[in-house]
């Protein structure tokens, strides 16, 4: 049988964090072993909320750096930017024919960030539809993503249905890939909410390019409770299991282990702990980071987008076949 297809996509949002790293990245570097997969920095995905262009283009460029310091190998997967390969946007179109726009109206994700105050415009009513279309475009079989990715994931999967019983059999059903270690790690000043990339509290992450001196500040800042044992209770004690998880993550060490070891040894020893131990594990990352040139990358980015275009091609080519779209 032929390799499994893993596709997933990063938004260039800037401030990748530990939690993208320990909850995501770290895994799809891992997956490069045994299977095919594609990565994609999903550029058209983050103009769907305002953005200013300038920082974009730095932000883009970063986020590439970022996963190919973490471990994305240009040369095994295929890695590009996702508004470089125009093919996303034909499939998306054609699956957006086919896409009842109550459901779309339904997704929580869209519904929770008008209640935030964004424009309501189409691309962020549509981009459910674009994220069903980078997967299907491959013929993709799994798909790592987050909890907060679950209900794109199914609508990609209704659309595989809806398109394969229309035009006849051309998309895999993907599933959701949810790593077996699924870290999720929770912000350091409110350890009730999902580290995150807009919290407009910079304490709150840990950001993968952190110094050394940064990130021992931030874990030491970090929100916990008044009672001095070290304990994994993430109902009582939400700080201090959280930074539970992010030691054993970090270390691969259980976190009874961890227990046993700082237990009763104060929170001052157990986050300078804490702080070592994620030191220690972005110090390659960084280093990675800083010995990657702009120039190099950016031409790294092309090749991919060039590999990306022609294998999408191939795939479009079917689609148009059976949706009678074909070039004559
Ligand atoms: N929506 C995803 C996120 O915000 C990013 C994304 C876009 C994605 N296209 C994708 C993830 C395809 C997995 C597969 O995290």
């Amino acid at each position: 049988m032929d390799r499994q297809t893993v596709f997933s996509g990063l938004q260039p949002t800037g401030n990748v964090h530990l939690g993208n790293y320990l909850g995501a990245l770290r895994n799809w570097v891992k997956l490069q072993d045994s299977y095919d997969c594609v990565y994609c920095v999903v550029d058209l995905h983050a103009i769907t909320v305002d953005y200013d262009p300038k920082q974009f283009e730095s932000d883009r460029l970063e986020a590439a750096k970022v996963l190919m310091a973490t471990g994305i190998d240009p040369d095994r997967s295929l890695f590009y930017f996702q508004s470089q390969v125009p093919q996303h946007s034909e499939l998306s179109w054609i699956l957006g024919a086919m896409t009842p726009t109550g459901v779309l109206g339904r997704m929580t994700q869209y519904k929770d960030k008008v209640a935030k105050g964004e424009a309501a415009n189409l691309g962020l009513f549509a981009y459910p539809v674009l994220m069903a279309a980078d997967i299907l475009l491959y013929h993709a079989n799994l798909v790592p993503i987050g909890d907060d990715q679950r209900q794109h994931l199914e609508l990609t999967r209704d659309l595989a249905e809806r398109f394969n019983n229309r035009f006849g059999e051309v998309f895999p059903i993907p599933d959701a890939l949810i790593p077996e270690t699924t870290s999720r790690v929770m912000s350091l000043t409110d350890p009730t909410s999902k580290m995150s990339k807009t919290d407009p509290n910079d304490k709150s992450r840990v950001l993968i390019l952190d110094s050394p001196d940064v990130v021992r500040k931030k874990i030491r800042s970090a929100v916990t409770d008044s009672d001095p044992d070290v304990r994994f209770d993430p109902a009582g004690k939400p700080g201090i299991s959280n930074l539970l998880e992010i030691m054993s993550a970090c270390t691969e060490r259980s976190i009874d282990d961890l227990v046993e070891e700082y237990g009763s040894r104060g929170y001052g020893k157990f986050k300078d702990a804490v702080a070592d131990a994620v030191i220690a594990a972005l110090a390659p990352i960084r280093n990675a980071y800083e010995n990657l040139d702009d120039e190099e990358v950016a031409r790294i980015m092309r090749r991919g987008a060039l590999d990306a275009r022609t294998k999408a091609e191939g795939f479009q080519q079917i689609v148009r076949e059976a949706t009678g779209l074909a070039a004559l």
